[in-house]
């Protein structure tokens, strides 16, 4: 196959990527013809392979901005659908790509908040200080109501199927705070008091919270601890948990992952605090933001350097979740402790938000799509390695499935390509050998290069998932893919793409980026499928 040098210059190196690796080096720049190349994919099923959480596919809501108020919670007596106060439209985005669990109440914000303030009476709750009131525009307020509380997040899981993930406040709550709210959410109808208030309030049924987080970011808005701090009081938090049912999952701080020395410093450091103590710990948090909040990189205008930039240091975090897995492994050589990734996406410098009180939102594009698309397939890839990850945040905020403004409503990028993946949830990872030409491409820095493609597999029910992202913006892959043994029987492909690399769904123009169905061709153990550039494909194959 010859290579002709574009915008992305397919190298001549062939090489086998079963992970992503990425190096720099110079600059290219050049005409952009659509061009094809070749791949080979070899796929492997692995029976005992590991099983793909569907946790990895979580979701995270903060009081922030847009975000609950009007993204999630408009009001019972609103004039847009809605089921006792929640909008309609987001419990059924949320049904169809089965969300597994929600992160609640933040963030920052979970440091400051008191359970209490949540509960009882709409009419009588408090009106409290918001942590990101502080950030908002001049003149526009962002005062909590407390409208939205335990009792309306635990109907939101309800309806939409999915878990509770409740982070505690570390920062100005007590242990004592935090114990009490175990109870009240888990304590048996009429035992303790606290139940009895549950029932009260609407709830005699305990709500089952499995998924505990001590804290959230104890190195920054949490507190501002060192480890050594963050560890003594995360043992504070935990040794007195009431221990209802079920056995509690928890989750403590761990490290801002996209730091520049990744943060192993403060993983290695609160376990070596922990060295001697028999509090529990089943998770690590780590949180890793694709960061240009400090770069000219904006949203939705960009060219090909930014295109690239965001993918590639999307891709980055298969490094990092290596990495601290690695210095988990010193502490804990069986790996009793899986990382958490509980927030994640790409962040932007502020400017291109739906409204100004809608603080963080950003209109996301194709580019986010493939960097969604890129990390998930590394999530999958790691499924041994991470317990559960949620994107931050689902509505109106950072790395966004789905904007909303009053009656207008738009599914973002992204939310399609958590639409394709979710055939990977409850599924077992399958050994994916990706074989083809890498790509050169430009950078802010000079050039780069990256895999020519990515991708995961899995299989659930004799049937093969395989999802693969061709960044490139200029050349087309054919891909010939082969089952290392047995045999398909049919199967059918989609693709999410476009052909401006900066479409974006509006709320003027909602349908401007969508699925649709990729041809593909059967024979045996074997497929040839034509994958677009700038694409993400999803095939879904019949194993005999
Ligand atoms: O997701 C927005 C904020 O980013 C969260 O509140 C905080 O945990 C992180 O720094």
């Amino acid at each position: 196959m010859e290579c002709r040098q574009v915008y992305a210059d397919r190298m001549n190196r062939r090489t086998f990527l079963s992970t992503s690796a990425y190096a720099s080096a110079g600059l290219i720049a050049g005409i952009r013809p659509a061009i094809a190349a070749d791949a080979d994919i070899e796929i492997t099923v692995q029976p005992d392979g590991p099983e793909i959480s569907p946790h990895l596919y979580g979701q995270f809501i903060e009081h922030l901005g847009g975000v609950i108020y009007d993204g999630i919670w408009v009001g019972p007596n609103s004039k847009i659908a809605n089921i006792g106060g929640i909008r309609r439209q987001f419990v059924d985005d949320m049904k169809r790509i089965g969300v597994p669990n929600f992160r609640w109440p933040g963030g920052c914000f979970a440091d400051s908040y008191h359970w209490r303030d949540g509960i009882g009476s709409p009419a009588k709750r408090p009106r409290t200080y918001n942590y990101w009131q502080a950030s908002m525009p001049k003149g526009l307020d962002e005062t909590e109501t407390n409208r939205f509380g335990l009792h309306e997040f635990m109907q939101l899981c309800r309806l939409c199927g999915a878990e509770p993930y409740l982070a505690a406040n570390m920062a100005s709550g007590s242990p004592q705070e935090f114990h009490d709210w175990v109870s009240y959410c888990n304590a048996p109808a009429g035992t303790v008091s606290l139940a009895e208030e549950r029932a009260a309030n609407g709830d005699a049924a305990p709500f089952g919270v499995h998924w505990w987080g001590v804290g959230n970011e104890s190195w920054g808005c949490g507190g501002d601890m060192t480890p050594q701090e963050y560890s003594t009081l995360y043992r504070r938090f935990v040794t007195q948990f009431p221990a209802y049912a079920p056995k509690p999952f928890l989750v403590a701080v761990g490290p801002r992952g996209h730091s520049k020395d990744l943060d192993l410093g403060w993983t290695n450091g609160f376990f070596e605090a922990m060295q001697g103590h028999r509090s529990p710990v089943d998770g690590l948090s780590m949180h890793y933001y694709t960061d240009f909040r400090n770069s000219p990189e904006r949203v939705a205008t960009f060219d090909a350097p930014g295109w690239y930039d965001v993918i590639r240091e999307g891709a980055r975090v298969e490094n990092v979740i290596e990495q601290h897995w690695a210095a988990m492994g010193k502490y804990d050589a069986g790996h009793h402790i899986k990382l958490i990734v509980d927030e994640w996406g790409v962040w932007y410098r502020p400017g291109e938000e739906l409204a100004p009180a809608y603080q963080l939102s950003q209109p996301l594009t194709l580019r986010d799509a493939l960097h969604t698309a890129v990390t998930l397939d590394v999530f999958n890839r790691q499924a041994d390695k991470i317990a559960m990850a949620n994107v931050a945040q689902t509505i109106n905020c950072i790395h966004s499935l789905m904007l909303a403004q009053g009656d207008r409503y738009a599914r973002t990028p992204p939310y399609y390509v958590f639409e394709m993946y979710r055939n990977h949830m409850s599924s077992r990872l399958a050994l994916m050998k990706i074989r083809c030409d890498e790509l050169k491409v430009p950078s802010r820095s000079g050039s780069a290069t990256m895999p020519g493609l990515s991708g995961s597999a899995s299989t659930k029910n004799g049937t093969l998932h395989v999802t693969i992202t061709n960044p490139s913006l200029d050349s087309s892959i054919t891909a010939h893919l082969r089952l290392s043994s047995g045999n398909l029987v049919e199967g059918r492909g989609t693709v999410l793409t476009h052909a401006d690399m900066t479409a974006h769904n509006s709320l003027d123009k909602p349908n401007e980026v969508e699925l649709s169905s990729l041809p593909i061709t059967v024979r045996g153990a074997k497929v040839e499928v034509s994958i677009p550039q700038r694409a993400v494909v999803l095939l879904e194959l019949k194993m005999t």
